[in-house]
């Protein structure tokens, strides 16, 4: 019965919605000149919602372009519009030059019951966003970004040690690293393995999430009304899943922030933004808002920071694995620069343009995050002769602009060489377009950038990356797939690692090297041994 009537109430709902979007339309259409970019002919009532993509849409956009012969495209569903920028041009043009436009976020309904207003990657464009991003700004600058150098050192060599004394448990290690570094930075927590109860409250609460964020995942997102439907009454699972990712939400804030006040309490606590916080309003004082800001920071950082990293490690590994023979070239110009004597520390960074280029091209290949994060026009704006509506969703299409083949020919190709001049300098495409645009362009990317490239110096000083070989000793072919997951690119092979699909094979001169001259401090001694 209850069912029958939210299928009714749905069915007018829906049709209401049609009905006033056609009154808007007539009513719209004598002041409205310009027409909406192409895309797929919507469907009368429920416009493109059959047509937006539940996998790999950066890739169907791309081909939309094509079939569209456009690079900018319009779909539209339920009143909701969606435009998808695949030219980097029109990004630069519409997110960074009409910034004030375009700096808004799509609401999501079913975010709000998700406790996701305290994330400032989602928060809308206004007062609030700001105080929050001047927080990161002041605490993420590139001179800044260098307090974390310490910490990113001591996590790499985490990792180095882990890849030692487990090669196979490659997954394990690559999380530790990318959540253990945001968790150090953030709260000062050391996250000692995956089993951690802050990763499982965050991955739990994320899959489920997930789940109810794709398209058809919950009917609260195409009626927003129903999510003040309590989570008792049946018939809308949705709404019950949600309350559980808020109450998951708010343990992955609540448990270090709690470890926080004890190790304070304790004498124990260890620098980090929450910690000195705390200090200092311990010390001086603080307000409710000030502490709600660096509450929220610190939260979003943990999010927008391990998958974004866990992700691009795995295409790190990946890519590896697939081209030996830009492992070995790195490896050279490593033991060139760096020698055999120490590890590679970001000092170095500037003499190591090879490892720059690997870090560049990692981050082309694979942007972790495909679709970036969508902006929202606040505005009714016009362009190249299409109109764009108020409120439009707009997704610049990062993956499309890293594979366009006019700036980056031969795209599908790992190629750290395409960010060389003639004269075998580095180029000056040092943009990375994987931390996305305008005023809401990662704020996090110098201290992204600094983590990555040190993981990548670190790794292939110390290993060579190599396929696993089966018990007849036959090399065992890898997955290439990628996967998306929610917003993010997974490399599929991170879970094919940890099935030993790969291992990571000591370099033995490395080890001869270190072991026959006893004056040299062994480069594997100064890894931090597993506690
Ligand atoms: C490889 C690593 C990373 C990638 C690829 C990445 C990518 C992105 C992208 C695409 C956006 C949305 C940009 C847009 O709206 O145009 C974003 C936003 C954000 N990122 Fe990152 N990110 C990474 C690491 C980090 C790190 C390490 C931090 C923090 C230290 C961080 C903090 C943030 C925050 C706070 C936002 C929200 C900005 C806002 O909405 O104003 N990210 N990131």
């Amino acid at each position: 019965m209850v069912l029958s009537q939210a299928t009714s109430a749905l069915v007018c709902a829906l049709f209401a919605l049609w009905a006033f979007k056609k009154l808007v339309d007539l009513l719209g259409s004598g002041a409205r000149q310009a027409p909406y970019p192409p895309g797929p002919k919507p469907r009368p009532i429920i416009g493109n919602m059959l047509d937006f993509p539940t996998e790999e849409a950066s890739r169907t956009y791309t081909e939309w372009g094509r079939q569209f012969n456009s690079p900018i495209l319009h779909v539209e569903s339920l009143g909701n519009h969606v435009v998808i920028l695949n030219k980097r041009e029109d990004a630069d043009e519409l997110l960074e030059q009409r910034a004030k436009l375009y700096s808004d976020r799509p609401t999501v309904p079913i975010f709000k019951l998700f406790g996701w207003e305290y994330n400032i990657a989602l928060m809308p464009y206004g007062e609030e966003w700001r105080q929050h991003r001047r927080v990161c700004q002041q605490n993420f600058n590139p001179q800044a970004a260098k307090q974390y150098e310490t910490i990113q050192m001591e996590k790499t060599r985490q990792l180095l040690r882990g890849l030692l004394d487990a090669p196979k448990e490659f997954e394990a290690h690559s999380k530790l690293f990318s959540i253990g570094l945001a968790m150090s930075m953030m709260y000062g927590y050391e996250v000692k393995s995956i089993d951690d109860p802050v990763i499982a409250v965050a991955e739990e609460g994320n899959i489920l999430a997930a789940r109810l964020i794709v398209p058809g995942g919950s009917l609260i997102n195409i009626f927003p009304f129903l999510r003040h439907i309590p989570p008792w009454v049946p018939g809308l699972p949705s709404r019950r899943k949600a309350m559980t990712v808020r109450q998951l939400n708010d343990e992955m804030m609540r448990i270090p922030t709690d470890f926080v006040k004890k190790s304070l309490a304790e004498g124990t606590a260890v620098s980090s933004l929450v910690t000195d916080f705390y200090e200092k309003k311990y010390a001086v004082g603080a307000s409710q808002e000030e502490e709600d800001i660096i509450r929220n920071v610190a939260y979003t950082v943990y999010g927008a920071a391990s998958d974004t990293t866990i992700s691009s490690s795995g295409t790190f590994f990946y890519q590896m694995v697939t081209n030996p023979e830009i492992q070995k070239k790195a490896q050279a110009e490593l033991d060139r620069v760096v020698g055999l004597r120490r590890l590679p520390t970001l000092e170095d960074r500037g003499s190591l343009p090879y490892i720059e280029a690997i870090y560049r091209e990692m981050l082309r290949m694979r942007p972790p995050v495909p679709l970036s994060v969508p902006h929202r026009s606040s505005e009714d704006d016009h362009y190249k002769g299409y109109l764009i509506p108020k409120g439009a969703t707009i997704f610049p299409n990062i993956w499309a602009m890293t594979h366009d083949e006019e700036v980056y020919p031969d795209p599908f190709t790992f190629k750290p060489e395409r960010f060389f001049d003639a004269e075998g300098n580095l180029n000056n495409d040092d943009r990375i377009l994987a931390y996305g645009f305008g005023r809401r362009v990662c704020v996090g990317k110098y201290v992204a950038s600094g983590s990555m490239w040190l993981m990548i110096a670190s790794v292939l000083a110390c290993f060579s990356i190599k396929k696993a070989q089966d018990e007849e000793g036959n090399e065992i072919e890898i997955n290439h797939d990628y996967h998306e997951f929610g917003l993010m690119r997974y490399v599929q092979a991170t879970l094919v690692f940890s099935q030993s699909f790969l291992t990571f094979m000591t370099r033995p001169f490395r080890i001869e090297v270190a072991s026959s001259n006893s004056n040299v401090q062994p480069v594997f001694d100064l890894l931090p041994s597993r506690s």
